[in-house]
């Protein structure tokens, strides 16, 4: 990211999750409610472990922000881990409990966790010291500030929204999901399905999986609407937007497949059906009847909905264990089992929502930049109104 800038800071089990959102404009009111809201969302979802029970994630800005307004200074966001009560004799800063410590060393590596290559990289015996970073854990802190990319993308008129795509095999078949069918998914709903006939049957599945000790993974579909033309641009390979947002979402935790639009099926297809008709009318200007490119052509948006789904790899913690060696002995050992989600699917919507919406709002930066957020709307307006008069001169 170029004008924004996301650090986020903490372990899994230690006090607590800290992020820094550095670059956005003063002056932009911030809902106290809708990052709540969102930090609500990330917890959600059939399948989720024991631990979403513990936690009751409240992000708490410690900086950057007076009387409701963003300064122009570096947001400074707090999450306590309320899990830490239970760990802190092993997760202490300065001292652990060796007795307890020992009892909650990880010492066979999970395959599909960083344990192994990080251990290796890091040269830690105690796995937990890899785990504990790597854990997924720290999107708590990435969705606090996504939340706040999205309150300045909704200035533009930017809306963003996610719903779980297919669960397992379920509903793998299914065309890729339009805006009109993401706004039906039901945040309440036990796995924010985007087709809900098939909910029933992903919550069977779920169970299914959980009493075999084994895992799901899937894939969500992240849609943002309404999004300015221009954004991102072709002239240097690394500004390239589909890039940019495919980095962002790949690094969701077990994601490790991008599909812009309908990429997958075009790729199989012939070029006379995989792109989208280019039309004009005076009334309503540029139109697309199709979006198979999911808004983006030449890694600029191009005003149609940007469409990506992420494809998850089933959580690599498994109840039955995979696998995998002692590190005390060097012998075959079934991986160690930390409690663990049977799929997270959902709440990886949502923090795909947030890494969507960090990227859009630093491309938007760059583009209409400014340092409040007055002068960002009139850089943004003045270039609606030069697009509208476009191509004439
Ligand atoms: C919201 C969310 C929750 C997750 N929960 C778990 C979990 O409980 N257990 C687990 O083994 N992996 C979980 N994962 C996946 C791991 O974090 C991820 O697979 C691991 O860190 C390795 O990274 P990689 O898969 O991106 O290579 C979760 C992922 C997300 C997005």
């Amino acid at each position: 990211m170029k004008r924004l800038r996301l650090t986020t800071a903490g372990e899994s089990h230690g006090p607590g999750l800290t992020a820094v959102l550095s670059g956005l404009p003063a002056g932009l009111p911030v809902d106290k409610e809708k990052i709540a809201l969102d930090m609500r969302r990330r917890m959600h979802g059939y399948g989720r472990g024991h631990r979403m029970q513990i936690e009751q994630d409240e992000a708490i800005i410690r900086g950057g922000v007076r009387d409701g307004q963003t300064l122009g200074s570096p947001v400074a966001f707090w999450i306590e881990n309320r899990d830490f009560k239970n760990w802190s004799t092993v997760m202490d800063a300065y001292e652990v409990d060796p007795v307890q410590a020992e009892k909650k060393r990880l010492k066979s590596p999970r395959p599909g966790h960083a344990d192994l290559a990080g251990g290796l990289k890091y040269l830690r015996r105690d796995l937990r010291d890899v785990l504990e970073r790597a854990s997924a854990r720290e999107s708590a802190a990435r969705v606090a500030a996504g939340a706040l990319a999205k309150l300045l993308l909704a200035h533009l008129g930017v809306e963003i929204r996610s719903g779980v795509r297919f669960l397992g095999a379920i509903g793998v078949d299914r065309p890729v999901p339009s805006w009109d069918d993401i706004q039906l998914v039901d945040d309440s709903s036990p796995l924010r399905a985007i087709h809900r006939d098939l909910e029933e049957r992903m919550v069977e599945l779920v169970d299914q999986a959980k009493k075999d000790g084994d895992t799901l993974g899937g894939a969500v579909t992240v849609i943002a609407h309404n999004v300015p033309v221009g954004l991102g641009s072709y002239v240097h390979w690394d500004e390239k937007l589909d890039g940019r947002l495919a980095r962002a979402l790949m690094s969701v935790p077990a994601v490790k497949a991008i599909e812009i639009g309908a990429a997958i099926t075009a790729s199989a297809g012939l070029g006379s059906s995989a792109h989208d008709a280019i039309g004009y009318s005076p009334e309503s200007g540029w139109q697309r009847p199709t979006n198979r490119a999911g808004g983006l052509e030449g890694g600029v948006t191009n005003g149609e909905d940007i469409v990506i789904t992420a494809y998850k790899k089933p959580i690599s913690t498994l109840r039955k264990g995979l696998p995998s060696v002692d590190l005390d002995t060097l012998e075959p050992h079934r991986s160690q089992y930390e409690r663990s989600d049977v799929t997270a699917l959902p709440a990886a919507g949502v923090i795909a929502e947030a890494m969507m919406a960090l990227v859009l709002a630093d491309a938007a930066l760059e583009k209409f930049g400014g340092d409040s957020l007055e002068e960002v709307l009139v850089h943004f307006e003045a270039s609606c109104d030069l697009q509208r008069r476009w191509p004439a001169s």
